[in-house]
């Protein structure tokens, strides 16, 4: 079976309280925290950067997966590694040279990904897959939190599982294929089908607006996504 991971994006959480947030959803059965980093450049919204990571990093020892909206990506991933970042994922489009990116994240102590847009096809993974931790699939245009699941990423990721296992199967590596963008308890049962292994998810939790109700929409979504694991195990 599939080890799901279970990222909430603290771009839905309460700013003002991050630290207790990010305490309270790993508490509450989040398995990673998802820290979205956007500069009003590569897409039209700004967020946090390495200063906040570094704030809030003391606060759990659960991985913190920096997913980078900006361009250019290679000035700023020093410092996000420097800062704590687990992994560092980084939009196919914002960089020039992808392999050096994948290979600067690497170098700097970081688990490299791409980010695939809705629109992105799949060509750019050709050739860098040895050097690629994660592929992460937006399943909603990057920028803002609480837009609507796409369903065209329901066969995007069908056609990147089957890539990540072919992959598996000839050398042992094994990537990770993540969904942001739109996943709630009632359709993370799908998408974890469809092929995907981590799962962010902002405003269908941090939308609870308590840590009780954190856990139970993490519960919820635990007990779907072990029945889709159950059903590919038939
Ligand atoms: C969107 C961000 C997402 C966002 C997800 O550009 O990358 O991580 O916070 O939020 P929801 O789960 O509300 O779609
Ligand atoms: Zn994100």
């Amino acid at each position: 079976m599939r080890e799901f991971r279970i990222a909430p994006s603290i771009l839905s959480a309460d700013f003002a309280r991050l630290g207790e947030e990010v305490r309270d959803v790993i508490a509450a059965g989040a398995d990673w925290i998802h820290f979205d980093v956007m500069d009003n450049h590569y897409v039209p919204n700004l967020t946090i950067g390495p200063c906040v990571l570094k704030s809030i990093r003391p606060c759990t020892k659960a991985d913190i997966d920096v997913h980078l909206m900006i361009e250019p990506v290679d000035d700023l991933v020093p410092a996000f590694a420097r800062a704590g970042a687990d992994w560092i994922t980084f939009h196919a489009e914002a960089t020039r040279h992808i392999d050096r990116t994948l290979q600067l994240i690497r170098d700097s102590g970081a688990k490299p990904g791409i980010v695939l847009n809705p629109a992105t096809p799949l060509c750019c993974l050709d050739y860098v897959l040895d050097k690629t931790d994660m592929i992460l699939l937006m399943s909603v245009n990057p920028g803002f939190g609480g837009q609507k699941f796409i369903p065209p990423t329901l066969g995007k990721l069908r056609a990147v599982r089957a890539l990540v296992d072919r992959h598996f199967d000839e050398t042992g590596h094994r990537i990770r294929v993540e969904v942001d963008g739109g996943v709630k308890a009632e359709n993370i049962g799908d998408i974890a089908r469809a092929g995907a292994d981590t799962f962010v998810a902002g405003s269908a939790i941090f939308g609870k607006k308590s840590p009780e109700g954190y856990r139970e929409v993490i519960g919820l979504m635990r007990s779907e996504l072990e029945a889709a694991g159950h059903a590919e195990e038939r």
